[in-house]
């Protein structure tokens, strides 16, 4: 069956973005910049792949899942980012003359979603996030893949704007690179 991962990068102290959702304190440069355009070009948004003339094939991921707030932070630059993916963006505030053609935007249940999403055939589901989506939606995660950066960034968003409640992963592989970044993939345990 096709499988939920939750695909970001994060920093040591678990934020995703500073407060205001600033997200360039992350590494932009170094050899998991690399790695990442080799392996997640699918997570490469569209404009940037053709720019930089990338050709690793894409196929892990059919689809990408984004809160409003995650969108939001690439329209400056896009309102249609991943065009090789099925996107969907989770608004109550917003409809479909607020994003590209490519997008669709829905107040549906996230849950609900991923697992009509699951009860069909594709490849795997990226949930982009952010921090409010993935907490909605931590118990429908199958796969975890964390980007940890090597920063503290002492506050901003978190990866999981959830209750506690600790759900056990088991680490399936980790990757060091030069630039610090280490890449853990984890599977629901
Ligand atoms: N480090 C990384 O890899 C990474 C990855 C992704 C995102 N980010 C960062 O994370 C930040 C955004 O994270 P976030 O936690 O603030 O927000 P988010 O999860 O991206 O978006 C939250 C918004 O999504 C909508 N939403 C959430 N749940 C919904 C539901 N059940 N039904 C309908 N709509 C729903 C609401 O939008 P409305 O108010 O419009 O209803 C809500 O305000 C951005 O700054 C982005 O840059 C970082």
């Amino acid at each position: 069956m096709r499988e939920l991962v939750y695909y970001a990068a994060v920093s040591l102290d678990g934020r995703i973005a500073a407060p205001s959702g600033a997200f360039d304190a992350f590494l932009a440069e170094g050899d998991h910049v690399d790695a990442i355009n080799a392996d997640w070009a699918d997570t490469v948004p569209g404009a940037v792949y053709d720019a930089l003339g990338l050709t690793a094939p894409r196929g892990r991921f059919s689809t990408v899942l984004m809160g409003w707030n995650t969108f939001a932070a690439g329209l400056p630059f896009t309102d249609d980012p991943y065009p090789h993916l099925e996107q969907i963006v989770f608004s109550r505030s917003r409809g479909q003359g607020d994003v590209g053609p490519g997008v669709r935007v829905t107040a549906e249940d996230p849950r609900a979603v991923v697992a009509d999403l699951k009860s069909r055939d594709g490849a795997d589901i990226w949930l982009c996030g952010g921090g409010d989506l993935a907490g909605q939606l931590r118990d429908d995660i199958d796969r975890l893949v964390l980007k940890v950066n090597p920063r503290v960034f002492g506050d901003g968003l978190p990866l999981f704007a959830a209750a506690y409640d600790p759900v056990p992963f088991a680490l399936e592989r980790s990757r060091t690179f030069e630039s610090g970044v280490v890449m853990n993939q984890y599977r629901r345990a």
